[in-house]
């Protein structure tokens, strides 16, 4: 490996939103040139419940892909305190569904309609248990009282820890783990136990939410967390353990919907998502190990045969354009990318489409 190219297997994104309509058309490319494969995430308006709606969100992501480009979307289910034990059984039998996702009720963006408390949904759990289907969890408790900066360490205290107990058997994602108490927890617990880490957790802290002002394209959940976290994520992400793997949560949004009174919460990092992780593993000196992170873990986690084909990235400056363009929309409420007219340290040399 020499120091200004690095070859990879290609790799896959574990946490990703592609959103529908427009969106998704225009932003599938970003993550379809790099990526292989994407866990993708049910929380549209309204949310993917049942595998007969994953089915058609589906299609409509297969239809969105430009010609030439192989990408295979996983797709995910959406818990609701209704979900029954029934559907898992078909999720079971579908063969493109490969997860459930658990938001707990207004912990983060299209979440309204998400779990309000874990003893409703055991029923299903305990199906989701005995057909080994992986459960995946943003982990934050959205008790008002209890300060933002800690509601990921306090879920795991209050539901992690107990649920990990009361279903031994169940493979568990803590999705887009943010601190040390995250790191620490999966790293300890058992192997059916994993993590995913975003490129933008690894690379700010929470000092970028206020650099010389107030920055809503910083802003996603759970929320930056203060340096002593980021360090513990970038040695949990350069570990080599299996329980870390990649998973951006590239999350776009309309520049309006963020710059606002009220701004949501999302990142969107697709259009240099490995080139940030390179970017990331190289900080931490530790490119040896970006392959397993990006490219094995998660895939091994998911049972999914690795992928066989490879990329190539470059150290290359390169700058992130101003705005990523909304197919049917106007040009000024377009999505703000990471790093959006700042300059990316690594970059993906691009394949012909049809060699894939
Ligand atoms: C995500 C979104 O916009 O859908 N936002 C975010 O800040 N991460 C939701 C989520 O993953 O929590
Ligand atoms: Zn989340
Ligand atoms: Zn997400």
């Amino acid at each position: 490996m020499s120091d200004r190219r690095i070859v990879l297997t290609r790799p896959d994104d574990w946490h990703l939103h592609l959103r529908d309509g427009a969106m998704l058309a225009s932003v599938l490319p970003d993550t379809a040139r790099q990526f292989a494969r994407a866990i993708v995430m049910p929380n549209l308006q309204p949310p993917v419940t049942t595998v007969e709606h994953a089915r058609g969100y589906r299609a409509r992501i297969n239809a969105a892909l430009p010609a030439g480009v192989r990408f295979d979307p996983l797709m995910t289910l959406y818990l609701t305190d209704s979900t029954s034990p029934v559907e898992i059984e078909r999720v079971k039998a579908s063969g493109f569904v490969h997860a459930l996702k658990y938001y707990p009720a207004g912990a983060t963006t299209n979440s309204e309609n998400g779990v309000t408390e874990l003893k409703r949904i055991s029923a299903v759990l305990t199906a989701m248990e005995k057909h080994d289907v992986p459960l995946l969890i943003h982990g934050e408790v959205t008790d008002p009282a209890v300060d933002v900066f800690d509601r990921e360490a306090v879920f795991i205290e209050r539901h992690l820890s107990p649920l990990v107990d009361a279903f031994p058997g169940l493979r568990i994602v803590l999705e887009h783990i943010t601190t040390r108490a995250g790191a620490q927890f999966v790293a300890e617990a058992p192997d059916n136990v994993a993590a995913t880490i975003t490129a933008h957790h690894l690379l700010l802290n929470r000092n970028a939410l206020f650099a010389g002002g107030l920055r809503p394209h910083h802003f996603c959940l759970p929320v930056l967390k203060r340096e002593t976290h980021r360090q513990a994520l970038l040695q949990a992400a350069t570990s080599g353990r299996p329980k870390f793997f990649l998973g951006t949560d590239s999350a776009p949004h309309r520049r309006h919907a963020k710059e606002s009174d009220c701004g949501c919460a999302g990142i969107y990092t697709a259009h240099a998502a490995i080139e940030l992780y390179a970017e990331a593993f190289e900080q931490a000196n530790a490119l040896d190990r970006l392959e397993g992170f990006a490219s094995f873990h998660g895939a091994d986690f998911y049972r999914l045969p690795r992928n066989a084909d490879r990329i190539e990235l470059e150290r290359r400056v390169w700058t992130v354009p101003e705005r990523i363009g909304i197919e049917d929309g106007d040009s000024d409420d377009a999505i703000v990318p990471f790093r959006a007219n700042q300059p990316v340290l690594w970059q993906l040399v691009e394949q012909p489409a049809l060699n894939r």
